[in-house]
């Protein structure tokens, strides 16, 4: 059978994407042996007889872009009957989101939760004997546990590896914790061997994945702050890979020790993305999100003393309800002051069961547009002012391929995670994949424009 997978979320709904491809990669029977039948990913839902749909809820928005996409889905099983529609992920395992879901998109076939990646199979083989819906969102205990094949990618440089599921923090606003459940992290040998697996295919970079990377090892039966520090310390001695990653950090559990650890290993990136959400106090403490902005500010500075060479990124909320005006321009002001290299601006949207959502003094759309604006100006001068710094100097890009927008472009990253585009010229070989010393000669707001030293 050939399947399509679409995933709509973050790196880790990509990454869970992968785990299920690479459950149907490798079917069984019922008895768990081989299957004689093999499954094949295809990038042609019309050839597809499973449809696989990874979701995301984090925000409104991408829950009503989802549920038209599945309403979409009707003409391929209207084509094709024998065709199966299967919906996972986030969204899937919301409170009433069966009932959402079934409305818009009665021709769904399957829905189950986060937890239950490994029983895809077993799903559609139910499925495939009685044509019955299948609903299944009950927490399967041991995930992290588990062992589960990675359908490896066409970006065989890159490769993720989770190091922790779940979510113990529960900030206001956040609906994360509820479908991803509480912090489960998985053992140091298993994601080693993930990451030699990844070196052995020719990966280069390699991203460690949890909602908050620092609570690694805290369910250890030792317990711990130092598991994040150790682990990085074994992932760089797995040989061949160059670059290591990872997403996200909490800006409430970033020790200056942790700062000292990475700046001794070089293969670690120097790129932060640390969430700051608002900078605002009152609103920071509304949100719970366990710090203040003068520990935040301590922590940046840490971070530029020691690694100047640094870029930091981070994510902001505006519109948090009773967000006052006089608190966003704390926000304005002390976003001023970061000066990150980037920011992934959200508005505010509320989630059914979160504190947030309950509050009174919901913030008006247009307001929130509004001071969305103003702050992507001040963040923009930021982006371009710290890019242009870049220009002159050299840096080492990997290069992930041709442009997605311009052929006659090569693109790539540099350590920090800045974009960096470079123009082909005739008889270039092949880079993608690997590290070429690039001049930077020129630097927009999102990317930076860089010659190969060929
Ligand atoms: N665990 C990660 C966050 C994952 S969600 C972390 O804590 O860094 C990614 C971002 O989405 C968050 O940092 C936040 O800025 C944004 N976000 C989460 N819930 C949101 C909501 N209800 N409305 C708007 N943005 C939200
Ligand atoms: Fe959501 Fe906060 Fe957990 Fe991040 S740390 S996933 S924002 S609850
Ligand atoms: Fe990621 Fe969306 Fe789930 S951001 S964790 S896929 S709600």
């Amino acid at each position: 059978m050939k399947y399509y997978i679409k995933t709509f979320g973050c790196q880790m709904n990509e990454h869970d994407s992968q785990i299920l491809a690479g459950i149907l990669d490798n079917y069984t029977d019922a008895s768990g042996a081989p299957s004689s039948e093999k499954n094949e990913m295809t990038t042609d839902i019309k050839q597809a007889d499973i449809i696989v749909v990874n979701t995301c809820c984090i925000r409104e928005s991408a829950e009503t872009k989802i549920l038209g996409y599945l309403g979409s889905l009707k003409k391929y099983k209207t084509a094709n009957p024998h065709v199966i529609l299967v919906v996972c992920g986030c969204m899937a395992q919301e409170s009433g989101a069966k009932e959402r879901i079934k409305k818009r998109a009665p021709h769904i076939d399957i829905i189950f939760g986060t937890f239950n990646l490994p029983k895809l199979q077993d799903y559609i083989r139910t499925f495939r004997q009685n044509q019955q819906f299948i609903y299944d969102i009950e927490e399967t205990p041991g995930l992290e546990h588990a062992v589960l094949p990675v359908h490896q990618d066409i970006q065989s440089f890159k490769g993720k590896v989770n190091i922790i599921y779940g979510c113990n923090n529960f900030c206001a606003y956040c609906i994360v914790p509820y479908v991803r459940g509480r912090e489960r992290s998985r053992s140091m040998q298993h994601i080693l061997n993930e990451v030699r697996a990844i070196a052995a295919a020719g990966g280069k970079e390699v991203m460690l994945l949890g909602q908050n990377v620092n609570s690694y090892g805290k369910d250890f039966p030792d317990g711990g702050s130092h598991h994040f520090a150790t682990l990085l310390e074994e992932v760089s001695k797995v040989e061949g890979i160059e670059r290591i990653r990872y997403m996200s950090a909490h800006p409430k559990d970033f020790h200056v020790e942790l700062i000292d650890t990475i700046a001794a290993l070089p293969k670690v990136c120097k790129h932060f993305h640390l969430p700051l959400q608002s900078g605002c106090n009152q609103t920071l403490k509304d949100m719970n999100r366990g710090y203040t902005t003068e520990q935040f500010w301590h922590i940046l500075e840490a971070i530029r003393k020691k690694i100047p060479e640094c870029a930091i990124t981070t994510d902001m909320i505006v519109g948090f309800p009773s967000e006052l005006e006089r608190d966003f321009q704390e926000t304005l002001e002390f976003v001023d002051k970061c000066a990150f290299d980037d920011a992934y601006t959200f508005l505010y949207s509320p989630r059914t069961g979160t504190v947030a959502a309950k509050r009174e003094h919901q913030i008006p759309d247009e307001v929130k547009n509004q001071r969305l604006q103003q702050l992507l100006a001040i963040q923009n001068k930021h982006s371009l002012a710290n890019n242009q710094k870049l220009i002159g100097s050299v840096q080492m890009v990997l290069v992930e391929g041709r442009s997605k927008t311009e052929a006659s472009v090569w693109t790539g990253r540099t350590d920090t995670n800045k974009i960096v585009n470079v123009p082909a010229i005739e008889g270039d070989r092949d880079y993608t994949g690997l590290f070429v010393p690039t001049k930077i000669v020129g630097a927009k707001t999102w990317y930076l424009k860089g010659e190969f030293i060929r």
